[in-house]
């Protein structure tokens, strides 16, 4: 490549689907993801909120972000009852909802397309807003022929949940999951991608609200997967650690609450919130 010149066209696109919700973390929490989104050549970036409507928060920020981007909304169905339904699980119909709209785009509408015959290279990632990633993860997912795998940092309970890849045949052979170990494939939302080839061969595939508390991730792999041989392992071998799960605790707002209560305005106040 020469001086001046964008090679970006011809690298395949990698698709993220990132759904948030309303809570005094979120604009940190995507402020934090668009800078690193940024940093990665050929990404688009499908935001999902967990709303009845499009927030002017999130519309601005992506907005100033600057990264190519898709704004979405649906609305969490929360059945607060039932054990393993509905509200178990977090961001599946915001998941699914960027699925419709990803598999709509890339087909054109026509349900009857072969995915062979789709010139459109990728690599879907289900990047949740409050993960930690380095930009090299983005670079080992984007050549992801079928559904590639790697390790997650404090995920599962451990201080890392990996694939565990034989030496000598590079493929995956055992998991260290100590979470449900028996699942088909134990591992996190931040663990895997799927090629768009993959995605168009099932373009029906979804997040089930049906599937038991931490088995979202495996009943949806079962869609592309079949055995464990199928999994491309990529951060060497799954000897590397390039996403982190990690998680913001709510912040501590004792003095906003002691404000209000002597009669001082609100630390908001004359802010612009939706900037
Ligand atoms: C773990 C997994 O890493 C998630 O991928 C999985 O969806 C989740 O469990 C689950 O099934 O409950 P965890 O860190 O506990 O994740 O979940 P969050 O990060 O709080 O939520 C996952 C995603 O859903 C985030 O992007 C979050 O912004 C979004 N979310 C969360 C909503 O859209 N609505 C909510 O009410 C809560
Ligand atoms: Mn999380």
């Amino acid at each position: 490549m020469t001086a001046g010149e964008d090679n970006t066209a011809a690298l395949p696109r990698i698709f993220l689907i990132t759904p948030t919700y309303d809570h005094y973390s979120q604009a940190p929490e995507l402020t934090r993801l668009c800078s690193t989104f940024r940093l990665v050549p050929s990404v688009h970036w499908i935001v999902v909120e967990d709303a009845e409507a499009k927030t002017a928060m999130v519309k601005n920020l992506l907005h100033r972000c600057g990264v190519s981007h898709t704004h979405l909304c649906a609305k969490t169905l929360r059945n607060k009852t039932a054990t393993n339904y509905a509200g178990y699980h977090k961001g599946v119909e915001q998941r699914n909802y960027a699925l419709d709209w990803l598999v709509a785009n890339l087909t054109g509408g026509n349900k009857n397309i072969n995915p062979e015959k789709v010139e459109q290279e990728g690599v879907v990632y289900f990047a949740d807003d409050d993960n930690t990633y380095s930009l090299e993860l983005f670079e080992n997912m984007r050549y992801t022929h079928h559904v590639s795998v790697w390790p997650v940092g404090m995920a599962g309970g451990l201080l890392v949940e990996k694939p565990i890849v034989d030496n000598q045949s590079g493929i995956v052979t055992k998991f260290n999951s100590m979470f449900a170990p028996n699942r088909a494939f134990p591992v996190d939302m931040a663990a895997f991608a799927i090629s768009v080839k993959a995605l168009l061969a099932k373009p029906w595939a979804r997040f089930s609200l049906e599937a038991k508390s931490g088995f979202l991730e495996s009943e949806f792999l079962r869609n592309f997967a079949a055995s464990w041989a199928e999994l491309e392992p990529m951060a060497k071998n799954c000897t590397q650690v390039l996403v982190w799960h990690t998680k913001t605790s709510a912040p501590d707002l004792t003095n906003e609450k002691k404000a209000k209560k002597e009669g001082h305005p609100a630390s908001t106040q004359g802010l612009d919130m939706d900037y």
